[in-house]
């Protein structure tokens, strides 16, 4: 072992002087665990003097928005030919996604183990997501005993989605802010994006969709204005950790613009 180690190290140190006589006063070490470490943590250190921490998450996850477009939901809202049985079922599954997020920030809000300011933001954050689904529900004629029973099945992308940020909240309830500013960030980013182009075009059935749903971002700007102050304060967020849980949020988002309304019951029609 302590062989393996010392020769280890002494290939690592050869690496980098070797990387530095070929890229002086450049640090790109990732080549050597030894010094990933230390490069990782001055790479940090001077990210957080470039950019902030909500900033930081969305510049590394938009390699995912074409991805993101080139869904069932957005790209047929964006070409006017969504079939319109997928549309129902995925609006559907998103007034009981809101209903579940409000169910989740309460159970956040009322949760002792998590920080009063964590717990606070929570209670805060409840209203939106029941407006959002009280409007939905009404407007659909659905049923909600305000317990467990919607009227209507979960399908498989809102329980995956909705597990994904209850156990992310569970584990460390800062994160909840992180698992859910995918769906507030790529919503705002989505709908503006699509109205940009459907505006003009008013044969489009879903340019009526589009007008309703886009945003002016506050509450991406809420959440994001809140995380980046935890993170100055308090160092609440690992970034590269932070990034990840982002990146799961984003991949959930497409999963769900994509199988909502799963299209698969309905290629036939
Ligand atoms: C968009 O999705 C279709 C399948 O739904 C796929 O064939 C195509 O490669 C995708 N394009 C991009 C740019 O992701
Ligand atoms: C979140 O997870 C906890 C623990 O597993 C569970 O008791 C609770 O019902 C879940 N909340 C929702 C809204 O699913
Ligand atoms: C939670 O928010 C409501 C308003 O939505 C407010 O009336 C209440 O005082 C808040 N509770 C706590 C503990 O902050
Ligand atoms: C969406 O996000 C991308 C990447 O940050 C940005 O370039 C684009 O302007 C945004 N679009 C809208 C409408 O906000
Ligand atoms: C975070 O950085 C972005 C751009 O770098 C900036 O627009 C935003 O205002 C910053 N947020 C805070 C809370 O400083
Ligand atoms: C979609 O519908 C098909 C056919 O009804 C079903 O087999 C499949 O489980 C559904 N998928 C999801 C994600 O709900």
């Amino acid at each position: 072992m302590g062989k393996i180690c010392r020769t280890v190290a002494e290939v690592c140190t050869t690496i980098l002087m070797l990387e530095l006589l070929m890229h002086p006063g450049e640090g790109s070490f990732a080549s050597c665990d030894l010094y990933e470490n230390h490069n990782s943590f001055s790479h940090h250190r001077e990210l957080k003097q470039q950019t902030n921490f909500s900033q930081y998450i969305w510049d590394n996850a938009i390699d995912l928005l074409p991805q993101a477009r080139n869904t069932t939901f957005i790209s047929g809202v964006l070409h006017g030919d969504l079939n319109p049985n997928f549309y129902g079922d995925y609006v559907l599954q998103d007034s009981i996604y809101c209903r579940i997020v409000a169910q989740l920030w309460t159970e956040l809000a009322n949760y002792e183990a998590a920080d009063e300011e964590v717990r606070a933001y929570a209670n805060d954050s409840i209203s939106g997501f029941q407006d959002c689904s009280v409007q939905l529900f009404d407007r659909w004629s659905i049923k909600d005993d305000g317990e467990d029973s919607y009227g209507v099945l979960v399908e498989d992308p809102v329980k995956e989605y909705t597990t994904y940020i209850n156990e992310t909240m569970i584990a460390y309830p800062p994160n909840a802010l992180i698992a859910t500013y995918a769906c507030l960030k790529l919503w705002n980013n989505l709908t503006n994006e699509l109205w940009e182009i459907v505006k003009d075009e008013t044969s489009n059935p879903y340019r009526v969709w589009v007008n309703e749903n886009r945003d002016d971002g506050s509450s991406a700007r809420r959440q994001a204005t809140q995380m980046d102050e935890w993170d100055s304060k308090y160092q609440w967020y690992d970034w590269s950790e932070g990034l990840s849980l982002f990146r799961s949020a984003m991949m959930n988002e497409i999963n769900f613009f994509n199988h909502a309304g799963n299209s698969s019951k309905y290629l036939s029609v």
